[in-house]
């Protein structure tokens, strides 16, 4: 059964497994909160297969996230959580919104990296919010903001390499959360890690390859999130 649908992927119930959902990858791409909206046909299937590569690698570096396991190419099974609404952005160089906001030049390298919050909200355009608007309006205990925090740069520790061996600056990127009620204060990585929610960088020419060339209309957004995999050694992600 169909629980939830949103601008990219839909949730389903599992049969006897109220604890499960699976999670649906589609081909719609959408930008600037849904104004931008475009099929891009296979951009599912390589998103599932590349979210899959990244949850592996990052649990196997010991970070719980809600993914189990691939059902097939356009879908993987997820532990069902109570999702925080928050968005976790870290940033390694200046761009974006960032640069918006603040007047910072574009490619600044940030040492140390930028941690911000922001609410998950699209009528409100994604707010950028602090940890004391978390604790007043009581979007997620200190404990919960704190661990946010945490796991988001072990996060960023940790992948920053792997994009790095594989030749590319890894710029920026999301991430949202969610627990079990049973257990408030542990907190899976949830939701996806792919090329709409980071930007990513040619190490050499800064060419970018995420979803950026979708947002800017910069053309071969699936040629380029094809190369990344490739790179990274994503097996089966040539096009079926
Ligand atoms: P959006 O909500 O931004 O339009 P998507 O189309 O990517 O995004 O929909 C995925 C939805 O599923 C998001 O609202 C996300 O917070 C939610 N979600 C992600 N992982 C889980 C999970 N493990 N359990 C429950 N909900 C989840
Ligand atoms: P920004 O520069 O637009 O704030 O985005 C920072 C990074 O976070 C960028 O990689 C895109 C990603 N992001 C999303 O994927 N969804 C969001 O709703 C937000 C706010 C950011």
């Amino acid at each position: 059964m169909q629980l939830s649908r949103g601008k990219a992927k839909t949730l389903f119930t599992v049969k006897n497994q109220p604890q499960q959902l699976i999670m649906h990858f589609r081909d719609d791409t959408s930008a600037f909160n849904g104004n931008k909206i475009e099929s891009i046909p296979g951009k599912g299937r390589l998103n599932n297969l590349f979210n899959h590569h990244i949850m592996q690698h990052l649990r196997s570096h010991h970070i719980a996230t809600h993914h189990i396991q691939l059902i097939n190419d356009t879908d993987s099974l997820v532990h069902s959580l109570t999702m925080l609404p928050i968005e976790c952005v870290i940033r390694n160089r200046s761009t974006g919104s960032l640069c918006k906001r603040l007047g910072i030049p574009e490619n600044q390298i940030l040492d140390p990296p930028l941690f911000e919050f922001f609410l998950k909200n699209d009528s409100l355009g994604d707010p950028l919010i602090t940890k004391s608007h978390i604790l007043t309006f009581n979007w997620a205990t200190r404990t919960q903001a704190e661990l946010m925090k945490s796991l988001s740069m072990q996060v960023n520790r940790l992948l920053l390499p792997l994009f790095q061996q594989a030749g590319y600056i890894l710029v920026d990127f999301k991430l949202e959360f969610g627990y079990q009620p049973s257990h408030p204060n542990n907190l899976f990585l949830a939701d996806e890690f792919t090329l709409d929610g980071c930007r990513l960088w040619d190490s050499n020419t800064l060419e970018k390859m995420d979803k950026d060339r979708f947002r800017h209309n910069l053309g071969n957004v699936l040629q380029s999130y094809q190369t990344v995999a490739t790179q990274l050694g994503i097996p089966h992600i040539h096009p079926s």
